[in-house]
């Protein structure tokens, strides 16, 4: 058996920042346009009139002050609102790959490895952009890695499932060196016209190398253990992939492929599954919430990490302990929780302990004890 190690992490973030000021005015835009073309409908009360969103709403109920997007005109355009993506020819690199090669190329440069010597690639993210051959194979190829790829969906949780695949395989010895990739194209899947939602997500890519710890070049965190639960729910799905229904009056409805939640229920439902399945992971290890240095948890609501830094370590967490960056990315999915982890950990002591945590759809949560070495 081996040691897992985590030897370098690496974070593609796109170049186009949309704050919530921009965000609300095409959006209002949208909705003054909806109300215009449907004024007699919602004079006779057949159509609900839409309201207007908010900067203030936004912050105060996520801790959400800006997003970074791949394309901000076509997501911004009140008439179409949604991005604008090329469509690529087959020998083009996909879209996924492009920025994943990105974050991938940081990764290794930070562990001080070559593509050449990664024997295994986990593109491991909320979406596909396609169903196959995997995106992770694409990756393998441009990375000019050798061994085998795969793609891994368990929605916000994929970089700790992706993790804990790979460290135990670099435990196993079936494996000598990983890269787990997360590419998040969230601003395709998201409903930028529906107010409930329109504002939770970004777009990122971000990996993390995983090998031997007797191989790492330099400072790295060691994998102590990895914990993944999964508890069925229906309050963050879409409905409908490739197998797509068409409304009775024969229209495909794009609403019914994109993002859907409960968000309220979700608060409530997971922010207990999250402390819990963090303190039992704790509790395993012999550890007490006490040796914990730092939490970089999956970074979808600042409220919700509140509660469940408070809940974890029994106390309001000092500054530093449980980094947020959604304020600057909001929600990216899988990656949230690695942007944090690769943003701030370098300033760990030797020995310190840390825990990496995603939670999302599935429900799912997964945690990843990490010690500074
Ligand atoms: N602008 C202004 N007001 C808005 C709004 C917007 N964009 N969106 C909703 N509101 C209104 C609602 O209509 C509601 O009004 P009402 O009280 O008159 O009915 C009110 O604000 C509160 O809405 P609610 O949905 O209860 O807000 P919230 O405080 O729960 O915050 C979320 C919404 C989504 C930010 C929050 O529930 C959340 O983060 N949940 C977890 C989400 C999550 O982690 N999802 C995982 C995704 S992978």
């Amino acid at each position: 058996m081996y040691t897992p190690a985590i030897t370098g992490s690496g974070v593609f973030t796109p170049s186009n920042v949309i704050t919530n000021d921009e965000l609300v005015e095409s959006f209002n835009a949208y909705v003054d346009l909806y109300n215009a073309e449907n004024a007699e409908a919602i004079a006779a009360g057949e159509v609900a009139a839409k309201e207007h969103s908010s900067a203030e709403f936004i912050f105060k109920a996520s801790g959400i002050e800006q997003r970074y997007v791949l394309d901000k005109e076509g997501v911004l355009d009140p008439k179409r609102m949604y991005p604008h993506f090329r469509q690529r020819s087959d020998d083009e690199p996909g879209i996924m790959t492009e920025i994943a090669l990105d974050a991938c190329q940081k990764a290794l440069a930070a562990a001080g490895r070559t593509g050449e010597e990664v024997d295994l690639v986990i593109c491991a993210a909320s979406n596909m952009e396609r169903a196959y051959p995997a995106v992770a194979i694409e990756i393998q190829q441009a990375l000019g890695a050798g061994g085998f790829g795969f793609d891994m969906n368990v929605a916000c949780s994929s970089a700790t499932f992706g993790i804990q695949a790979a460290a135990d395989m670099v435990r196993s010895g079936s494996i000598r060196c990983a890269i787990v990739v997360n590419p998040e194209i969230t601003s395709g899947h998201l409903e930028w016209r529906d107010r409930d939602c329109h504002f939770i997500f970004g777009d990122v890519a971000t990996a993390v190398v995983i090998e031997r710890a007797e191989d790492a070049k330099g400072d790295h965190f060691i994998v102590h253990s990895t914990r993944c639960a999964t508890q069925f729910s229906n309050n963050i799905r879409n409905n409908n992939g490739f197998l797509r229904r068409t409304r009775p009056d024969g229209v495909a409805d794009r609403r019914d492929m994109q993002f859907m939640q409960n968000g309220r229920k979700v608060f409530k439902e997971v922010v207990p599954m999250v402390s819990a399945h963090i303190l039992a992971h704790m509790e395993e290890e012999g550890r007490s919430a006490d040796q914990l240095s730092r939490m970089w948890l999956h970074q979808a609501n600042k409220g919700m990490n509140d509660f469940i830094g408070k809940k974890v370590l029994g106390r309001v967490p000092e500054k530093g302990e449980q980094p947020n960056i959604l304020q600057d990315y909001a929600n990216t999915s899988s990656a949230g929780s690695i942007i944090a982890f690769s943003k701030y950990s370098d300033d760990m002591a030797k020995g310190d302990i840390g825990l990496i945590c995603s939670f999302g759809a599935g429900y799912s949560v997964g945690s990843v004890i990490v010690e500074k070495a």
